[in-house]
């Protein structure tokens, strides 16, 4: 089956500093992929240019299989997008600008009238429906913009920061919808900036800086590929340095010592480390631990260490 977006090479260039660098990107049919990244590291640009709303300078991509730039109108009968910049006509009401997307749609007009009637609902937006949209917040607004892609299902939704600046059950009832659109069948392509939020919905992360892409995988696997953090919290601050001597002489990874908390921590990467194991090194080593953990990281620390080093050689070249 022909993959829901492939781009391989893309370059887009704005100024001395492309924005897309060689972007090289596969999105299998189905699911949700997150495109993770730094301000500035390319994802709005990458959506615009699969979107079909910027046109890259080198490269090529396809959304089911049409060429972005050759065959621009085809992909765009395929996609929905939603982003920053609302396809919602502001003197017009929520519930007129919604029915007029479902007649735009063929749903017809009381298959439109009651899409609308279950969006605003579910986005607890019923109460402002027939207010104009120019009075509405922000948040109110996005939701719209939301919604207005979604009113029909689409092939391949882009969604560029849906939940952004929006409260935490807007964006449980923007889950809840992505949820659904990819069990009717939809592929999502979303970027975000909360690490929860692509753990959560997301099959796969492509993290990306400086124009590329920099990994790949699902969440799990990327947090299993910076390894495991070793947590240990002692009783006393004289067993400090024998509970850290023992985990380096073991792991050969100098802990980190926090002589405030009584805690030692490493990170250890590609090794199977095994709970009873600290624990045994720590009793071999005569220290009385408290609170022995070892968990995997965070997404947040696989996206520092991912992208760290190329922020840092930025804010030098500033
Ligand atoms: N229209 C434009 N004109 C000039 N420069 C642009 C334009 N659009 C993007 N850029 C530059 O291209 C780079 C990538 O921008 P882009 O908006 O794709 O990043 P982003 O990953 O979406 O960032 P953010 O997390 O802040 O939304 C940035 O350096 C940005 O300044
Ligand atoms: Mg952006």
């Amino acid at each position: 089956m022909v993959a829901a977006v492939v781009a391989e090479g893309l370059v887009r260039r704005y100024g001395p500093v492309p924005a897309l660098d060689g972007l090289d990107l596969t999105i299998e049919r189905g699911g949700v992929c997150a495109l993770l990244g730094p301000n500035g590291a390319g994802k709005t640009t990458a959506i615009r240019v699969l979107a079909t709303l910027t046109v890259p300078d080198a490269g090529r991509a396809t959304v089911l299989g049409h060429d972005v730039v050759r065959e621009a109108g085809l992909v765009r009968r395929s996609i929905g997008l939603a982003g920053q910049h609302a396809a919602v006509d502001d003197d017009l009401t929520g519930r007129e600008n919604l029915r007029i997307l479902g007649r735009m749609h063929h749903l017809g007009r009381r298959g439109a009238a009651r899409r609308a009637d279950e969006l605003l609902e579910r986005f607890e937006l019923a109460d402002a429906a027939d207010r104009l949209v120019k009075t509405w917040s922000g948040g109110m607004r996005r939701r719209l913009d939301l919604i207005a892609s979604v009113v029909v299902a689409p092939p391949v939704l882009f969604l560029d920061e849906p939940t952004t600046g929006l409260d935490p059950r807007s964006r449980t009832a923007i889950w809840a919808t992505v949820g659904e659109l990819v069990t009717a069948g939809s592929t999502v392509l979303l970027t975000t900036q909360y690490l929860e939020e692509a753990d959560r919905l997301a099959d796969d992360v492509v993290v990306i800086d400086g124009g590329r892409v920099v990994a790949t995988g699902s969440p799990d696997a990327l947090k299993a590929s910076i390894g495991v953090r070793v947590e240990v919290v002692v009783a006393a601050r004289s067993d400090l340095a024998g509970a850290a001597a023992a985990l380096a002489s073991w792991t050969g990874i100098e802990p980190e010592v926090d002589e405030i908390g009584l805690r030692v921590r490493l990170v250890v990467v590609g090794a199977n480390v095994a709970l009873p194991e600290v624990v045994r090194r720590l009793d071999a080593a005569g220290v009385t631990a408290l609170d022995v953990g070892v968990r995997r990281p965070t997404l947040d620390e696989v996206f520092l260490s991912l992208t760290g080093n190329t922020r840092a050689a930025e804010g030098r070249a500033a």
